[in-house]
């Protein structure tokens, strides 16, 4: 356990925007910032950060919550594991309160897999540099292809001696479990129950997540031997998703968003090359082919990629495919392609960064044109195969999200393919008809809904009180949001708000559970003649009371996305300008609701009811509750029917 003061401490120290900024690229929006949400596929950015109550919310998908929620979420992360990230990022000192620290650790499966992972990093760097065999096989044959110390420190590059277990003797030595070994794939378990490493006489990659942290490697060989594979990788595991993992993203993710644009190449020495080249905003999929989580990845940190192929036909035509993703995915797909058997790794090595950088500039095509290209090479004048040329391409600009873009392509095609726009168009409707009949393409879809204006829906219905939930709602947002200003228009204009509200609900029941606590903690706080901070909410351990905090504090008055929108800054303003008729609105609001459910049981009760005195005063009571209903609705403004 990691004591309270300690816990206080991150709480107090972390700035939400840094933390969440090391995941996502994040813009100024009015009072608050926004960026695309890490945790649903989207393209127009409905993910805000509000730096003052220190809570990201998500209009999109409803994802919310605070600093350590967002890491917990994006890194799952159990809550330790995310506060210990946060402390290490701050330098904070973790206070636990077992006596064993490292047991703690080590009951976090998770936990030890990393940490087996980055001793291993460790200790395959320390082969690399402190022994004979590292440094003269290891060492030199990344001398040999021009890697500099500098370069082979930034990415941790190892060796593997080629004995069969000179790492597993040293992990159990330095007390590694076998089960955290195996599980990471660092050692491979024989059927009579003998374990070998796994990587022996290869050079060794680090494959590391978007905070650093070492996941699995990728090994080469360093022999040409076409009999031995060129890279023995590990193998999945609790940590290690393949799918969603980009090679050199983590040293990449600053330099993406600067150029907003990102290199996409084959191969881990590509990659390399690069960085030692001053091209740093490059990543590789590492040799598999394009996922969907990591083109997801990519597109959080710009929606521009480049792709570098190099030139094996065969291996193009196949990566064509993969691309067509990129496009559904909204991205903006560009092409280099390198010829002559190079590609940017051995291209550097012949011709040097000036040359490739000119290179690079030079020879960037955009997706469809390349596409184009490519196919038409192939077709010569065989109208069949042109004819399939065509579809194939408009195939391509059907899964365009933006309209515009794709009539642009369309256009462009017509030039190239020497057809009719007309003609295009109609062939692009009609894939897109079959696509829309197909369910892939309405995968994408919801992604395209902005998320406001059902936003905006419940704001309305928790105005117009139609709905308990929303009402209750509304009396805790306004206690979260206001509680502590003055009730100015009071006799005694210094009264709280908080106090206001719960002097004219204190008989009405609340029922939904999460509002009922609020209201609870709210309440024990007045008695003691006290007001609760927000963060005792949104930082409460009850995640029913956390997640209602955040997700009324982050309520769109505050937290728009349309926070320039004029309408909406209006109704703002108004809102903080005239809380008066805010507060008394909400609390007529819920007095409708107690004294409707009264009239709804003298109407039953009516029914019943023979006794004639018994009906006299139900009669009363009944045209009672009717004025007072009638009286709240004027208030409200709402129009009377009967
Ligand atoms: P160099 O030959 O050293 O330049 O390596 P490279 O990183 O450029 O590799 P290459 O272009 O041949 O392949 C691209 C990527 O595919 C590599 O980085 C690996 O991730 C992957 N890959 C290549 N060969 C193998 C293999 O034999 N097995 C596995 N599992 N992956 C491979
Ligand atoms: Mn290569």
């Amino acid at each position: 356990m990691i004591k309270q003061d300690t816990v206080d401490k991150i709480f107090d120290t972390l700035q939400i925007e840094e933390v969440i900024g090391d995941f996502v690229d994040l813009k100024k929006r009015g009072t608050n910032l926004i960026g695309l949400c890490p945790f649903h596929n989207e393209k127009t950015p409905s993910f805000n950060v509000s730096v003052s109550k220190g809570i990201f919310k998500c209009f999109g998908c409803g994802e919310g919550g605070h600093a350590v929620d967002f890491v917990m979420k994006h890194e799952k992360y159990s809550y330790p594991e995310a506060l210990r990230y946060i402390a290490k990022k701050y330098n904070i000192e973790v206070d636990e309160e077992e006596l064993d620290p490292q047991q703690a650790v080590i009951n976090d499966h998770r936990e030890s897999l990393y940490i087996v992972t980055t001793w291993a990093s460790s200790f395959f760097q320390d082969q690399l540099w402190n022994t004979e065999e590292g440094k003269t096989i290891g060492l030199s044959y990344f001398k040999e292809r021009g890697y500099t110390d500098e370069t082979v420190k930034k990415f941790d590059l190892g060796y593997s001696s080629q004995d069969w277990d000179s790492l597993t003797l040293k992990a159990r030595q330095e007390g590694y479990d076998d089960q955290f070994l195996e599980e990471t794939g660092l050692v491979v378990k024989k059927e009579d129950g003998k374990v070998y490493d796994r990587f022996r006489g290869r050079v060794l990659f680090p494959i590391r997540n978007l905070t650093g942290r070492v996941l699995g490697f990728g090994a080469r060989t360093l022999h040409a031997d076409k009999k031995v594979p060129k890279y023995v990788n590990s193998p999945e595991s609790p940590i290690y998703h393949k799918s969603d993992v980009l090679y050199g993203l983590f040293l990449a993710k600053k330099s993406i968003v600067a150029a907003d644009n990102c290199f996409l190449v084959e191969g881990y020495a590509d990659v390399i090359a690069m960085h030692q080249a001053g091209v740093e905003n490059v990543v590789s999929s590492s040799g598999t082919s394009l996922t969907h989580g990591q083109i997801r990845l990519i597109s959080r940190f710009s929606k521009n990629v480049t792709l570098l192929f190099d030139g094996d036909a065969a291996g193009i035509k196949a990566s064509l495919r993969g691309t067509d993703m990129l496009l559904e995915e909204g991205l903006n797909v560009n092409v280099i392609l390198f010829d002559d058997g190079h590609d940017p790794d051995s291209y550097l090595k012949e011709f040097g960064s000036k040359r490739f950088q000119k290179y690079l500039e030079g020879n960037q095509q955009d997706f469809i044109s390349f596409k184009t290209n490519i196919l038409l090479q192939d077709s010569g004048n065989d109208p069949v195969k042109r004819a399939g040329v065509i579809r194939d391409i408009v195939e391509s600009i059907a899964l365009i999200p933006d309209q515009i873009k794709a009539s642009v392509f369309i256009r462009e095609c017509s030039k190239k393919l020497d057809i009719q726009e007309r003609v295009l168009i109609a062939e692009l409707n009609k894939i897109k008809l079959e696509y829309a009949r197909k369910s892939t393409i309405q995968r994408a879809k919801p992604a395209e809904i902005t998320p406001l204006p059902e936003e905006q829906q419940e704001q309305e219905d928790r105005h117009s009180g139609n709905n308990t939930d929303l009402q209750e709602q509304e009396i805790v947002r306004l206690l979260l949001h206001y509680g502590h200003l003055p009730a100015k228009w009071e006799k005694n204009p210094e009264v709280p708000i908080a106090l206001i509200l719960f002097t004219n609900l204190q008989d009405i029941e609340f029922h939904q559970p999460a509002c009922k606590k609020i209201i609870t903690i709210f309440f024990n706080y007045l008695d003691r003649q006290a007001l609760p901070e927000p963060k005792i909410f949104i930082q409460h351990q009850d995640k029913e009371i956390a997640n209602m905090a955040i997700s009324l504090l982050s309520s769109p008055y505050t937290l728009s996305p349309n926070w320039n929108d004029d309408k909406r800054q209006i109704h703002v303003t108004s809102e903080v300008d005239n809380l008066k008729d805010t507060v008394v609105k909400a609390i007529h609001r819920m007095k409708k609701r107690v004294i409707e459910s009264h009239i709804q049981q003298i109407r039953e009760e009516l029914k019943i009811e023979t006794n004639v005195d018994n009906i006299a005063i139900l009669t009363n009571k009944y045209q009672k509750y009717k004025r007072l209903e009638k009286e709240i609705l004027s208030y409200l403004g709402t129009v009377i029917v009967k």
